[in-house]
Formats: structure tokens, sequence, C-alpha cells
């Protein structure tokens, strides 16, 4: 796939992809399209060489994989790893606020949420409903309003004469989004709901709770005087699940290639679909006859873990160590981290290596200042639960966990150029 058209479909999955559910489903979409097929997990699966699959658990995680016609026990497999969740305001189970004559809905943060830059934006709402229908039955129903329903004001600067150089946020009181005025304080979220999920599902007769969050409407763009850049929401880390999905998609099926993406790694992967959990290690299993079996597997394999990057900042490059500054289009970034935070050894930053020159790719290194303290990934929690060799790599970016990240125009493309060369390498042998 060129860059260009890498970039605009990167954009636009990005756009389709406002929570978890959507990511999941876009991918479920796009596997679909070219004929990959679905597991259900409570069913007997009968797996053939040269076929492609894939499994979602809570319409949140999902594991694709192509099941290879190379000798599983010889070759082993080869595994990209992302995660589908970024840090976000999600609704609370009794949100409706009432004041000074406002509608507004309160917020719970999910994960390490820039706060700052969630003002000022025009904010729509996504995520996953739960509800009975007239019959008695329930379902769950993917909801994006797409339309900017809400937003969180700034207080202006006449009223906090210190807020450019003292301001601090409290999540409790300074986040509820504005929707609407209301005089009468009789707004039921759920009948809310109802009334919007009605248009598409009309024998929905009951909302019984929800998994919504926020988002920002504004679409993925190109940057710069030269488009040097790649702003948008959530590029950690729905920017990493493409490129391994569109590795996996053009991987050429000799080896057992898997792309995992796991919900829940913005508040430490420990969930049933989260990476700390037992998700991937139970579809493994399945692709083996043994637990034994799966040991000797594991150990001629290796685990990709993509995860973006932080670039060297110019108007902070303080923050970083002098020799370990990333650059945006120069290519992924080797994150290593000698307590582990990164599980990246000399061995699989060796084999990276290795892949990026033959993908003719460049690559850079990361390591955190000695006096700060060292971000983590799904990397080494998925290693701790297969006892794989890892590699944690990223893009490098600026404003991780804003509502507005930046990435270079090139960097996912030549991530994904690696991944592909990965998943079609005959041999991950180091003698
Ligand atoms: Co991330």
């Amino acid at each position: 796939m060129s860059l260009t058209a890498f970039n605009n479909d990167l954009m636009a999955f990005i756009q389709q992809s406002p929570t978890p559910f959507h990511a999941v489903d876009a991918m479920r979409q796009r596997l679909q399209e070219v004929g990959f097929e679905q597991l259900p997990e409570a069913e007997q699966w009968s797996l053939r060489p040269g076929g492609r699959y894939f499994v979602i658990r809570n319409g949140s995680s999902l594991v694709a994989f192509r099941y290879g016609t190379q000798d599983l026990l010889d070759h082993g497999m080869r595994l990209v790893g992302a995660h589908t969740d970024s840090p976000c305001l999600k609704v609370k189970p009794n949100p409706e606020l009432h004041k000074n004559g406002y509608f507004q809905l309160a917020v719970e943060v999910y994960g390490g949420v820039l706060l700052n830059p969630w003002f000022d934006r025009d904010l729509s709402l996504a995520g996953r409903v739960t509800a009975r229908d007239d019959q008695g039955q329930l379902h769950h129903v993917l909801v994006d309003f797409h339309k900017p329903i809400a937003v969180i004001p700034s207080l202006a600067i006449h009223l906090d004469r210190e807020v450019n150089s003292n301001r601090s946020i409290n999540p409790q009181t300074h986040i509820p989004p504005l929707l609407m005025r209301a005089d009468k304080e009789d707004t039921d979220f759920r009948d809310l709901l109802l009334g919007h999920i009605k248009a598409g599902n009309p024998s929905m007769a009951t909302v019984l709770d929800y998994e919504l969050s926020f988002y920002d409407v504004q679409a993925p763009a190109a940057v710069g005087l030269d488009d040097d850049f790649l702003a948008a929401a959530r590029l950690d880390n729905l920017l990493s699940c493409y490129a391994g999905m569109q590795a996996l998609l053009e991987a050429d099926g000799s080896q057992t290639s898997v792309l995992v993406c796991n919900d829940h790694e913005e508040v430490g992967s420990q969930s049933a679909v989260g990476a700390q959990g037992p998700m991937l290690r139970s579809i493994l299993r399945r692709l083996v006859s043994s637990d034994s079996e799966l040991s000797r597997v594991m150990d001629r394999s290796m685990l990709i873990s993509a995860d973006n990057a932080h670039g060297v900042h110019p108007n902070y490059a303080d923050r970083h160590d002098n020799n370990h500054g990333p650059l945006l289009n120069a290519g992924p970034v080797i994150k290593l981290n000698a307590n582990q935070r990164y599980a990246t050894n000399s061995e699989t930053s060796a084999l990276f290596r290795h892949f990026a020159e033959a993908a003719d790719v460049p690559v850079q290194a990361f390591v955190v200042r000695s006096d700060m303290a060292c971000g983590s990934t799904i990397g080494p929690i998925t290693a701790g639960e297969l006892g794989i060799r890892t590699l944690d790599v990223g893009v490098p970016t600026f404003a991780m966990h804003s509502i507005r990240e930046l990435a270079g125009r090139d960097d996912a493309h030549a991530l994904f150029r690696v991944l592909r060369y990965f998943y079609d390498v005959a041999s991950l042998a180091v003698q």
C-alpha cells in the first residue's frame, strides 16, 4: 500500500473509531471484506492452514490471525500487539447535572487524560448502549452522535488572572460538558439515549446501561507547510492497530501471523479483555494440540508490541536524554528500559533492526532520562503472560494523551513496512 493511500485510510479509520467498540467494529469490517472469518469463542474451531480468522471479545478487543502453511513447531508465530483504548472522558452512571439553567453530564476520567486541550472543543459522544427491545430481548447497540452535542468552555482570563502561570483543573468540578440550556430539571439521560437509538432500532424499549465517552469531532488532517505532520485524536494507539492490521492483510500467509489489539491498556490492562488477562493465551492455545506444544511454539516466536513513543519537542528538549531524542519522520523508535517497563532486549532489538534494514526503514532508539520515570505498555505485560521474547517499538509523536496528537507523515507507513516484513520472515532464529 502506498504512503498516500495508507495515510488517507489511516485517517478514515481513526474517524470511524471514536471508541474501542468502534475501532474493533471497523477492523471487523475490513477483515471480513477480504475474507477473514470470525470465530465465536464459545464454539469448536476447525482451522486449516492458509486460513484467515479473527476473534472479538467484549466488542472492544480483537485477535486476528493467518494460520500459516509453514509448520508452527518449526517456525513459531509472529505476533504484533497494540491497544484499542485511548484516554477520554466517560459518562457516569447517574450523569444528569442541572446547574444554573444548564444541562450537563457528569464524567469520569478514563486513563491519563491531558485535560487542558479538552476545553473549547466541539465534542460528540459515542460508545456502546445495552438496551432491551419490546420482546424482552437484550441487545448491544453501537452509538455515535457524530455531530458536536457538547462543549467544555474555558473560564475567561478576566475571571482568573493567574491562569497562564498557575492553572489547575479539578476533574470533578471543572470538566462536566454542557449539552444544553434547560430551565426545567427533568432531563433523563437514558430516555435521551433511547430516543437517539430508536431512530435506527425502532423496537428498542428501554436503555439499561451504557459505556459512552466524549470525543472531538474535528477530522484528522495533514498539517504543516509541507504536510509533514498528521494530526488526529487517538493516534495512541489506533495508529499502531492500523499499521498492524494492514501488515496482516498484506502478509503472504506462509507463517502463522497474529495481531492482538487489546482494550484497557490505558488503565493497567488487568481485565477479561486486557493484555494482563487470559484472552490471548487462550486463543493461541487453540492453535496447537497441547500445552507443551504451545511452549515449544512460543520458544520460536516473537511479539512486537507497537505503541507510540515521545518525539523530542523542540520547546521542551530538556525532557529527553540528549542522545535519545527521536525525531518525527525519522522512523519507528525502539523503546528500551533497563527496569523492564519496556520488554525490549538486545536480541529482539537486533532482530527489529535487521528487519527494518531489509524493509529499507530507518530506526531510532528511546530511553527515558535517568532522573525521570518511564511509561509502559502491553509489551512487558504480554511477555509476562506468555513468556515470549518481545520488542517494544512505536512511532514518535507529540502531545501524547491530548485530545489531538501529532505524528510524522512517514512513520506509520514505515512501521507498517517493517511489520509486513516481520510477518513473512522465514526465521526468527539467533544462534
Ligand atoms: Co499507548
